[in-house]
């Protein structure tokens, strides 16, 4: 007979873990049993808990969230429970293999004006609806860093999919991140808010505007890409932990010396960015009434390719019958 197994529900319930130590581990971040399970003991170590101890914790955490190796058919079924949301656009959902998927990293890059916002808003509507229509009936956590975020571009999407608008946007948890640092902290400190209110889509629009603004220069170019990969993988973690998608965006540079070549763009964050996501699509303008282009540049699994969609007062949209194999 298997003994019957604890439930944990609130980190203080965690053996070696008490009132104090709850508290400090609040105070970094950590209010969930899921983000102290896939936390590394230097991390703790920054609250002032000993190494040892923060191998207990971790190791307790894990233990009550079952991590542990798996074979690779339990594997294939827990790749079963990732989710999808669609993008609106068929099309761009077959490129990247049915939609953004759960527990890894979707990232957008693109010029100015490609539609990386727009993705971002039509995605924070779609993640709500039900998963016969191409939601998981879960909330979105959007972080703004350019101040681009509309509620009245929400509820025009959320009402052409059927959604009241009102309820849209009480599904949508904003912040605004006014530099990098306090970027780092609002998702430092999202756990709680993700698992309190059901999330399954984390926005980070934009990932790298603030760190390209602020780290200036070559010299500080490797403490630029230190912190945006911390911040990464710890986007990573939460996404993984709560079997939700991350989404991120990201503004290329023109590269002049390849400037009529289809990839003259660079995207900013280089290596770091691109070896952390796990997918990422390329987004341009073309010919036509708000016509773009998507190419999907690097999939764990898929292959490279392209497809169009529409930016229009609806949101995002096929290009009616032109794509539409
Ligand atoms: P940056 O953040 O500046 O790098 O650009 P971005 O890639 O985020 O661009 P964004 O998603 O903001 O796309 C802007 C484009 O979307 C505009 O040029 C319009 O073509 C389109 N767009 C935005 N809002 C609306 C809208 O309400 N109606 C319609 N029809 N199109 C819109
Ligand atoms: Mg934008």
């Amino acid at each position: 007979m298997p003994a019957e197994k604890k439930v944990y529900l609130r980190i203080e319930d965690l053996p070696s873990v008490g009132a104090a130590t709850a508290q400090k581990l609040r105070e970094i971040g950590f209010s969930t049993i899921e983000s102290l399970a896939t936390a590394t003991i230097a991390e703790l170590a920054a609250a002032g808990i000993g190494e040892k101890r923060a191998a207990e914790i971790i190791a307790a955490a894990r233990e009550a969230i079952e991590i542990s190796w798996v074979t690779a058919k339990q594997l294939a079924e827990l790749k079963k429970g990732v989710g999808r949301i669609t993008t609106g656009s068929k099309a761009l959902d077959n490129l990247i293999g049915g939609g953004v998927e759960t527990q890894s990293i979707t990232e957008f890059f693109g010029e100015f004006g490609s539609g990386k916002s727009q993705l971002c808003h039509q995605l924070a509507v779609n993640v709500q609806l039900p998963t016969e229509r191409g939601g998981l009936s879960g909330a979105a956590l959007y972080i703004d860093t350019e101040n681009t975020f509309r509620i009245e571009r929400i509820a025009q999407m959320a009402k052409h999919v059927g959604l009241d608008p009102d309820e849209a946007c009480e599904r949508i948890i904003y912040a605004e991140a006014y530099n990098s640092d306090h970027q780092i902290l609002l998702l430092e400190k999202a756990d709680k808010v993700i698992k309190e209110n059901n999330v399954r889509l984390i926005i980070i629009d934009s990932l790298t505007a603030h760190f390209r603004s602020e780290y200036v220069g070559r010299q500080s170019l490797p403490e630029r890409q230190q912190k945006l990969n911390k911040h990464m993988h710890k986007l990573l973690r939460l996404a993984r932990a709560f079997n939700a998608a991350a989404v991120v965006t990201n503004q290329v540079m023109a590269r002049p010396d390849e400037f009529f070549s289809a990839m003259a763009v660079l995207p900013v964050g280089g290596h770091i960015v691109g070896h952390t996501s796990h997918t990422r699509i390329y987004l341009r303008k073309a010919a036509g009434k708000n016509v773009r282009i998507a190419r999907l540049v690097a999939s764990p699994y898929l292959p490279e390719g392209e497809a169009l969609f529409r930016i229009t007062e609806n949101g995002i949209e096929d290009l009616e019958g032109e794509n539409a194999e």
